[in-house]
């Protein structure tokens, strides 16, 4: 059992992490225990492989950008990781540890950062994480089209910030404890 308390309501973010670092199992297994060291609940966890149409579709909003076809190429290059991922502020708490976009002024500005840790151009940079709650929205029914956000915030949050929630070492996400 967990002891996460929060007083202020969770929000929920999603993220990903690149084919570049899911290639490698040692780096995905401790991106998976930063999340967990830094009191992110995991509602839900995901491993997939995208179409380039699906890269296309997420990424429609930089087609145009000199780095779209690279990038697209690079997201359905291999296996990801998604996460739904809840606590106060999660947004911009993911964002933080990610660091800055380009890994060359991550190692400058944020040498502690995921993408100055770990991550290999700026492509290739290891996570992605939403950039605001209405990207979130967005984002997680892209890739988690059977849940809704609005029903975990109505019926779920209450439970989780209460701290009634474990973690399922096998599932590897929390899970709300039944009420005796
Ligand atoms: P993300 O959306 O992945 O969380 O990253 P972000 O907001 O920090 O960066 P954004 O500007 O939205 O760019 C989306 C992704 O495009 C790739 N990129 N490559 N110069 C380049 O080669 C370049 N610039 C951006 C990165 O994978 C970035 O995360
Ligand atoms: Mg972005």
């Amino acid at each position: 059992m967990t002891t996460l308390r929060c007083e202020r309501v969770l929000q929920l973010t999603l993220a990903v992490i690149k084919p570049d670092a899911v290639a490698h199992p040692l780096i995905l297994e401790t991106l998976h225990q930063k999340i967990l060291e830094n009191n992110f609940i995991v509602v839900r966890k995901k491993d997939l492989w995208w179409r380039r149409k699906d890269s296309e579709s997420f990424y429609a909003e930089h087609s145009g950008r000199f780095f779209y076809q690279r990038l697209v190429e690079f997201m359905s290059s291999g296996p990801m990781r998604a996460y739904i991922l809840a606590r106060e502020d999660a947004v911009a708490h993911w964002r933080e540890l990610m660091g800055p976009t380009k890994v060359y002024r991550a190692r400058y500005t944020a040498p502690n950062s995921v993408r100055a840790l770990y991550g290999l151009t700026d492509t290739r940079n290891t996570t992605h994480g939403s950039d605001s709650a209405e990207s979130a929205k967005r984002e997680i029914a892209f890739f988690f089209p059977e849940f809704s956000v609005q029903q975990w915030l109505d019926k779920e949050e209450q439970r989780f910030r209460a701290g009634h929630v474990e973690y399922d070492p096998q599932r590897e996400i929390h899970t709300p404890l039944r009420q005796s």
